[in-house]
């Protein structure tokens, strides 16, 4: 149905945190550090979750963008493994030893899900991830293309950001797949609200303990914030979610999304 690529990429990252911490807009940079240290757990929570209800899938096409889906969120988390390791070491010790407490409770609590949760359970888990990380990737691409900033707000565009814009243009590619595994093996629109925003909470709350650390080890005070994503247009897309008649697959993504695609596809120029 969908146009779905797996781009193998391995992106190399300088033993620095100039990128990632330029000091230029610190909640926005721990909120991206936070986010890209969840992946390694969320990622193969949600792999485990669409292998678990594979072979009950019976829409053929809907069964082909799963296996590429699947592909896709493999290459992300490798990916911000390696960062993430990278910038564990350049925090230090103390900082790494309190980050991984809590990345070691979200991958427990991901393992437990998978464990004993219902495949419903998980698949809204895995739809409430998908519906909100589309709203951020759009409206990181929207503010991007307007020159608002975004995910090249340092002024570079080194492996960290390109990590960012691959993932995220991936994740606007990929949009309509929790979507219909939804559709196609959940409970319907109210279960999906409830189911959405409990998710969202879950993960909110890591980030934002993540974030705190973050922020403190780079000499500023650990207040919380709302995602930096969510305001404006942001909030509209997000809100949008929600909606009974919510359809990812009618959400138009803009110009500079298809050329980052266009940048990561091997044979294409960009
Ligand atoms: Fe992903
Ligand atoms: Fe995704």
């Amino acid at each position: 149905m969908t146009d779905i690529t797996v781009r193998r990429v391995k992106f190399e990252f300088p033993d620095e945190l100039d990128d990632v911490f330029p000091g230029v807009d610190p909640v926005g940079e721990t909120y991206l550090a936070a986010f890209s240290m969840t992946m390694p757990a969320l990622e193969p929570y949600l792999i485990r979750t669409c292998r678990a209800v594979a072979d009950r899938i019976t829409d053929h096409e809907l069964a082909a963008d799963v296996r590429e889906f699947i592909g896709q969120e493999a290459q992300h988390f490798q990916n911000h493994k390696r960062v993430n390791d990278m910038i564990m070491r350049q925090l230090g010790d103390a900082t790494a030893v309190r980050l991984q407490r809590i990345l070691d409770e979200l991958e427990a609590d991901y393992r437990r899900y998978s464990a004993d949760r219902s495949d419903r359970s998980n698949i809204v888990y895995a739809e409430g991830f998908e519906a909100m990380t589309c709203a951020m990737a759009m409206t990181m691409f929207e503010e991007a293309a307007a020159g608002r900033g975004g995910v090249g707000r340092s002024g570079t565009f080194g492996p960290w950001q390109q990590l960012w814009s691959w993932h995220a243009a991936e994740e606007v590619e990929h949009r309509t797949v929790a979507f219909g595994l939804y559709e196609h093996l959940g409970r319907g629109y109210p279960y999906r609200v409830v189911g959405s925003l409990r998710a969202q909470l879950h993960f909110q709350r890591y980030i934002d303990r993540l974030q705190r650390v973050l922020l403190e080890s780079q000499g500023h005070p650990a207040t919380r914030h709302l995602p930096p994503w969510l305001k404006d247009s942001g909030r509209r897309r997000y809100l949008n979610t929600f909606r009974p008649g919510y359809d990812p697959g009618a959400l138009q993504p803009n110009d500079l999304m298809s050329t980052v695609l266009a940048m990561f596809t091997p044979g294409t120029t960009g």
